[in-house]
């Protein structure tokens, strides 16, 4: 047995979902850029979820349930209340959501129409959790959800207390859209081994949120924040970035494991920072990400990843860094129930190997002899 460092180009399971073929990411077969363009957030959720793009009126039935299902229960809340004011965005958004299981009286009902309802009610609620927490830790009442409005503008209006722009609610869907799905991510793959010993849907998702806060994976876009801020202007970016990349620094935002020759989703972020910074008239952060990207890629040949350009968007939407990952787990859920409903359907127990690499033919010692 020979074990393969990351599980680097090992298949491990089939999925119907999303694809990564020659560079090119799809959802159920649909091209990411035509989804980005044209889709809202909510459709993508409904592809992802049912396999096939919404009628209208199945859209308009998943957004009166997601009305329905986005006010989060009160314990919740009070929990969240009790939170320290320090506490970790991520490590907030994990424990809240898995508290909500205690007040879901189908939480253990395994049949699929209750997980499948399970899903939306979840991606309902995490934008609600997400702004609750936000604003409990500045001593502000939490906003109820409003109905009638996307998840992307009701995330907006509960943050900050007012109905955001429609650019700001664009630029927001298009990043869901985006984020939506990405086949077998380190968080999907952790969604799948946890439910594929036959638990619960918030088991599932509460370790997909656990192993997206890492900065190797999800928490790389509020890593790349950081170091813009530590660059602080475009004039400082080479010596920085020169200097970082001769310490053997990893750059946040750059490499992947999968795409050698740059990441689909990357181009439409670049796009909206750039966009978002010429009607906000304060281009530095977006002319700072390209002088990176120049080095980097010159220098490295690395190319940026999805987690790269949306520091700059949503900073520019006004959005406070630490809660880029949390944005990125509202989004990601869609994806990562539908892979768990998929896990569900042909279920077997992931349990790999290991190739054991410790020493071999050791005798119990008695404790006094040690
Ligand atoms: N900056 C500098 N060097 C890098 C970077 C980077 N961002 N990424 C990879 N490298 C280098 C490594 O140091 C390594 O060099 P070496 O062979 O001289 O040791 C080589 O490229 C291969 O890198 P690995 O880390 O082995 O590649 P792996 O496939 O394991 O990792 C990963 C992929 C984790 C994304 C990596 O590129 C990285 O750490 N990037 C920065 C963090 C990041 O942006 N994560 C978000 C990824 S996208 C997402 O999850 C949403």
């Amino acid at each position: 047995m020979t074990a393969t460092k990351g599980l680097e180009g090992i298949v491990a399971t089939t999925s119907s979902i999303s694809s990564i073929i020659d560079g090119v990411l799809t959802y159920r077969g649909i091209n990411i850029d035509e989804l980005a363009e044209h889709a809202t957030f909510e459709e993508v959720a409904y592809l992802l979820w049912y396999g096939k793009l919404p009628t209208q009126s199945e859209l308009d039935g998943l957004l009166g349930r997601l009305d329905a299902y986005a006010a989060v229960p009160d314990p919740v809340i009070k929990q969240i209340k009790l939170y320290p004011k320090d506490t970790n965005s991520m490590a907030a958004l994990r424990t809240a959501v898995s508290s909500l299981a205690l007040y879901d009286t189908e939480a253990n009902d395994m049949s699929t129409e209750a997980n499948l309802n399970k899903a939306i009610k979840l991606q309902a609620q995490l934008s609600t959790i997400v702004a609750a927490f936000a604003r409990i830790r500045e001593g502000k009442e939490p906003i109820a959800p409003k109905k009638g409005v996307s998840i992307a503008h009701n995330f907006l209006y509960m943050l900050n207390g007012q109905d955001p722009e429609e650019v700001a609610v664009k630029a927001l869907d298009q990043a869901l859209v985006l984020h939506a799905d990405h086949e077998l991510n380190a968080s999907t793959f952790a969604a799948r081994v946890t439910v594929a010993t036959l638990s619960d849907i918030y088991s599932g998702v509460t370790s997909a949120i656990g192993a997206l806060k890492g900065p190797l994976h999800g928490g790389a876009n509020e890593a790349v924040m950081v170091m813009l801020e530590e660059i602080g202007s475009a004039d400082n970016v080479e010596s920085v970035i020169t200097d970082k990349l001769a310490n053997k620094e990893k750059i946040m935002g750059f490499g992947h494991r999968v795409y050698k020759n740059g990441d689909p989703r990357a181009k439409h972020l670049q796009r909206m920072s750039q966009e978002l910074g010429k009607l906000t008239g304060n281009l530095n952060l977006y002319e700072m990400s390209i002088k990176i990207e120049e080095l980097v890629t010159g220098q490295k040949g690395l190319k940026p990843n999805v987690d790269f350009y949306s520091a700059s968007v949503y900073t520019t939407l006004g959005i406070p860094r630490d809660l880029f990952t949390p944005i990125f787990a509202i989004s990601r859920l869609s994806g990562w129930t539908a892979h768990i409903l998929e896990q569900y359907e042909n279920n077997r127990l992931i349990r790999p190997r290991a190739e054991y690499t410790g020493p071999v033919s050791q005798s119990y010692v008695p404790i006094e002899e040690r």
